[in-house]
């Protein structure tokens, strides 16, 4: 189903900050629209796959949730810690949490002791705290550190920031050669002159003055080298980028996965973060 998700060690073992809200990046609605954005390349649905639960077709037990969390790698034992941090209570999942807690430090994709998990999964789908706890997760292992180093650029426009988060989505938010650190690294590394454009931001590079966008069009060309699984989300951006659409208000026209012409709006809100947990 996730034509796209590539998982990469390095997001098993990122840090959390459950606690932590970032300011950097998009907000909002420019975020709203980047999510849908996303969620089509690695879904083909502007919604989250908040119910979602199989067996890890690479054996890393089960595979559940808006980032496909999975049991060995410990994403999912994070979010469960989430969700008892709002229910505050025994809930649903407590009974998997020695488990759980065992198969994250050990790495095993063993499914023995978590019978019924997925049903219990599945069955909180609309469970507003359960919806709370993996954005929670989910924000730290992908959306905020792909702001923080949009930040660090210096990326003032909606089109850049949400090329940043999906990124890090689609490649890891870290600092290996394809992933999102490394990417930035090589875009910057071709920037070798002043240049400019009409995005009426500059970012400084290597003692140089380039465009925003620009330099992000040099970053998408040097993300699809190393996006082999295909390329419907560089070439939807690059469509938005042609189009002028740099910063985002309420509607836009995007492709889909087949190229066609759609258009994804604020008022389909499927932002984890928009859901309050004390309305439950
Ligand atoms: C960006 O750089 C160009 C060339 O140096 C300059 O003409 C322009 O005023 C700069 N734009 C902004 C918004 O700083």
């Amino acid at each position: 189903m996730l034509c796209n998700f590539i998982r990469l060690p390095v997001l098993a073992i990122a840090t959390l900050f459950l606690s932590s809200s970032v300011k950097a990046g998009l907000s909002d609605c420019p975020k709203n629209l980047a999510f849908q954005l996303t969620n089509i390349f690695q879904f083909g649905d502007i919604k989250s796959p908040y119910g979602n639960c199989e067996a890890d077709s690479d054996g890393s037990g089960y595979s559940s949730g808006i980032a496909n969390f999975n049991t060995a790698s410990g994403d999912t034992w994070d979010v469960i810690q989430a969700y008892h941090e709002l229910t505050n209570v025994e809930d649903a999942f407590s009974k998997y949490d020695k488990v759980l807690a065992e198969r994250a430090e050990s790495g095993s994709g063993s499914v023995v002791g978590l019978e019924n998990f997925c049903d219990v999964w599945t069955g909180l789908a609309l469970d507003a705290k359960f919806i709370s706890a993996q954005g929670t997760v989910y924000d730290s292992l992908y959306f905020t550190p792909s702001q923080n180093s949009a930040d660090k650029l210096g990326l003032k426009h909606s089109v850049s920031q949400a090329v940043f988060y999906d990124t890090a989505v689609s490649r890891g938010a870290g600092s290996g050669k394809t992933s999102l650190g490394g990417i930035i690294k090589e875009t910057s590394k071709k920037v070798t002159s002043d240049k400019t454009g009409d995005s009426e931001s500059n970012l400084s590079i290597n003692g140089y003055s380039i465009d925003e966008i620009e330099w992000l069009k040099l970053f998408l060309d040097v993300r699809a080298k190393y996006d082999t699984h295909g390329k419907a989300n560089i070439n939807s951006f690059k469509y938005i980028i042609e189009n002028g659409k740099f910063d985002w208000v309420d509607t836009l026209d995007v492709l889909n996965n087949k190229g066609e012409v759609g258009d994804i709006t604020c008022a389909n809100s499927f932002n984890p973060l928009d859901i309050n947990p004390n309305q439950n």
